[in-house]
C-alpha cells in the first residue's frame, strides 16, 4: 500500500513548501481514539507531550472552537462523568489526530506559548515551550540564513481564510508515534537484522498546517504524523525507484541532520533485494 504522502518525491533539500489548501481539507482525521492515546501519554509523561504559558488561554479557547467549528461539539454519552477542567488546547487535541502548537508574538517574536505534542520527533513540550521560530529552528542546518526571515513574513500575513499545509520526511527504526528522543532509537540501529529492514524501517512523515487564529491574533501550527513500512513500498517498482533517488539525491546538509549514514547500508541493502534487476 502506497503511503498517503510522499514529501521524498518532492524535494532533496530542505524547503519552506507552504502551499494553501482548502480549509475543508485541514485536519486529515483518520484516527479512531485520539483522546486515548494522548491521555495515557499525559498520565505518563507530562513535561512531554503538554506545556502552557499562564497567559495563552485566551488563544488557547480560540483553538478549541476552530477545531469544534470544524468537527462538531465534543460528543459526551450522558453515562460518563463530566471531563475536569481542561486547558483548552488539550481540550482540542483531544479530538484530533494532529499535535496542536499555539504561537502567539511576544516581544516582537512569534514564540511557542502553548503545545500539545504527543508525536514529537526528538523533541519535548517541555524544551521548546516559549521558544521563538528562530530559537525553535536553531538545530536545522542554515534555517537562519535561508528561511527565517520569509517564515517570520508568513507568519505576520496569514489571512484567516488561509490554510497551509507542508510536509517532511524522515526515515527511522521506530514504529512509535511518540518519539521525544533520539538516542534510545539509535541504539537498536545495530540489532536490526538485514533481511527485516524493509518492515522495521519506518518513513515517518510530518504533515503539517498553519493558520491564523483571527480574534487573538495567534497562530495554530498543527503537525500530523503518518508512519510507513519501507517495505511498504516494496511492490510499487516506479515509487521504491522513486525512494531510491531520493535517499540517493538527498543533499549532504539533509542527510547530515537526519542522520541518514547511520541507516545507508540497511536502506542499500534493502534496495539492492526489492529493485528490478
Ligand atoms: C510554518 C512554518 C515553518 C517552516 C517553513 C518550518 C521549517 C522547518 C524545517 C525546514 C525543519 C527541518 C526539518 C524539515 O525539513 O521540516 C524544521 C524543523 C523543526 N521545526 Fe519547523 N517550520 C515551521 C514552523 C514551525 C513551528 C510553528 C514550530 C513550533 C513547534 C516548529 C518546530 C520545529 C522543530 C521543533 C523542528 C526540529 C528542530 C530540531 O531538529 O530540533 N516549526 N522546521
Amino acid at each position: 500500500m502506497s503511503p498517503r504522502h510522499r514529501p521524498w518525491e518532492e524535494a532533496a533539500d530542505f524547503q519552506i513548501g507552504l502551499r494553501p489548501i482548502a480549509p475543508d481539507d485541514w485536519l486529515e482525521g483518520g484516527e479512531a481514539d485520539p483522546a486515548a492515546r494522548k491521555d495515557a501519554l499525559l498520565a505518563a509523561h507530562r513535561g512531554l507531550v503538554w506545556a502552557e504559558k499562564p497567559d495563552s488561554r485566551a488563544g488557547q479557547a480560540e483553538v478549541l472552537e476552530l477545531v469544534e467549528a470544524a468537527l462538531g461539539p465534543a460528543p459526551r454519552p450522558a453515562d460518563l462523568p463530566p471531563l475536569p477542567n481542561l486547558p483548552p488546547l488539550y481540550a482540542a487535541a483531544r479530538r484530533v489526530a494532529d499535535d496542536l502548537c499555539l504561537m502567539e508574538k511576544h516581544d516582537d517574536q512569534w514564540r511557542l506559548t502553548a503545545l500539545s505534542l504527543s508525536a514529537g520527533s526528538f523533541f519535548t513540550a517541555e524544551e521548546v515551550i516559549g521558544r521563538s521560530l528562530a530559537e525553535l529552528h536553531g538545530p536545522v542546518t542554515g534555517f537562519a540564513d535561508r528561511f527565517l526571515v520569509r517564515v517570520q513574513r508568513i507568519f505576520e500575513g496569514l489571512r484567516p481564510e488561509l490554510v497551509l499545509e507542508r510536509r517532511n520526511w524522515t526515515l527511522l527504526n521506530s514504529a512509535e508515534l511518540h518519539t521525544p528522543s533520539s538516542a534510545p532509537i539509535r541504539a537498536r540501529i545495530g540489532e536490526i537484522e538485514t533481511a527485516q529492514a524493509g518492515a522495521v524501517l519506518q518513513l515517518r512523515v510530518e504533515r503539517q498546517t498553519l493558520r491564523r487564529l483571527p480574534v487573538t491574533g495567534g497562530a495554530l501550527f498543527t503537525i500530523r504524523v503518518w508512519l510507513a513500512s519501507l517495505s511498504d513500498l516494496a511492490d510499487q517498482p516506479e515509487r521504491l525507484a522513486a525512494f531510491a533517488r531520493a535517499w540517493r539525491g538527498a543533499t549532504p546538509q539533509l542527510r547530515a541532520y537526519k542522520r541518514f549514514d547511520l541507516y545507508d547500508d540497511l536502506v542499500e541493502g534493502f534496495l539492492a533485494r526489492s529493485l528490478p534487476a
